[in-house]
């Protein structure tokens, strides 16, 4: 089976935040996604609702178009609102109010602190660590019993950068090294694999073999790109790109 994609729309709402406006809407982007191949949609309810906002969620889950996947921070008031909303997936994410966007993993030994807190989640949906590529953190996963991991894979797009402006690739190899060994594991464990951040149509084929990876959650090179040819086009062009014949190698 292919790569499931995931399209972040944060920065659709993020447009219409700066402005406070009514547009560009969240509806018509849905639909935009699904016409291009986007298989799921992803938001990112942040504490400081400096985009997606609790009515796109609502709306979004009315019109139930493509199981909505909801990044949020582990913490109470968001849980209480997973719990009510149900959406297709939890994926937890560490946030700092300060941050441009989500900078790394997120710790699960924190998450284990606040067990209970865990468990009342994953009784109402399918939960989802955002974890570095790290043995330790993927150990911890299954621990926990959450349904899978989504690796952050901002420092392997950042290195493919590098590589790209002409230094070394050794830093890119050892990025794509730690994303796949800790994939295998998850695999190997049970855990579904997903992976996010920093992803574009010309990083992407660099991960196509990561053992069991399942849906990739893509959103700033997306729309961005959409500005320039739109949104569904954008879609396509990134379905496309992930849906490249594989083998796995490690
Ligand atoms: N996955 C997770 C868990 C994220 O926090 C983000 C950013 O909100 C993404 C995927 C999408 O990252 P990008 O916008 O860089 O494609």
């Amino acid at each position: 089976m292919g790569i499931r994609l995931g399209v972040n729309i944060d920065h659709i709402a993020t447009l219409r935040e700066v402005r406070q406006a009514q547009y560009p809407d969240i509806l018509e982007a849905l639909f935009l996604c699904e016409r291009g191949g986007a298989d799921q949609i992803t938001v990112h309810l942040r504490e400081d609702r400096r985009h997606i906002q609790d009515h796109d969620v609502s709306r979004l889950l009315e019109h139930n178009q493509l199981p909505l996947n909801l990044e949020m921070a582990f913490v109470p008031e968001m849980v209480t609102k997973a719990r009510k909303w149900r959406p297709y997936s939890v994926t937890l994410v560490p946030e700092r109010r300060a941050e441009m966007t989500t900078e790394s993993g997120l710790d699960l030994a924190r998450v284990k602190k606040k067990i209970k807190l865990l468990q009342s989640l994953q009784r109402a949906v399918r939960v989802y660590g955002f974890i570095d590529a790290s043995f330790k953190q993927v150990e911890l996963a299954k621990e926990l019993e959450l349904d899978g991991i989504e690796f952050h894979t901002g420092p392997f797009a950042h290195a493919f950068e590098k590589s790209v402006r002409g230094k070394s690739d050794k830093e890119l190899k050892k990025e794509i090294h730690k994303l796949f060994s800790a994939a295998k594991l998850a695999t190997s464990l049970g855990l579904e694999v997903k992976a996010g951040h920093g992803l574009t149509v010309r990083n992407v084929g660099e991960l196509l073999k990561m053992p069991g990876l399942s849906e990739m959650n893509i959103g700033h090179a997306i729309v961005a790109r959409s500005v320039m040819i739109g949104l569904e086009a954008s879609v396509i062009e990134m379905k496309s790109a992930i849906l490249k014949t594989r083998s796995f190698s490690i």
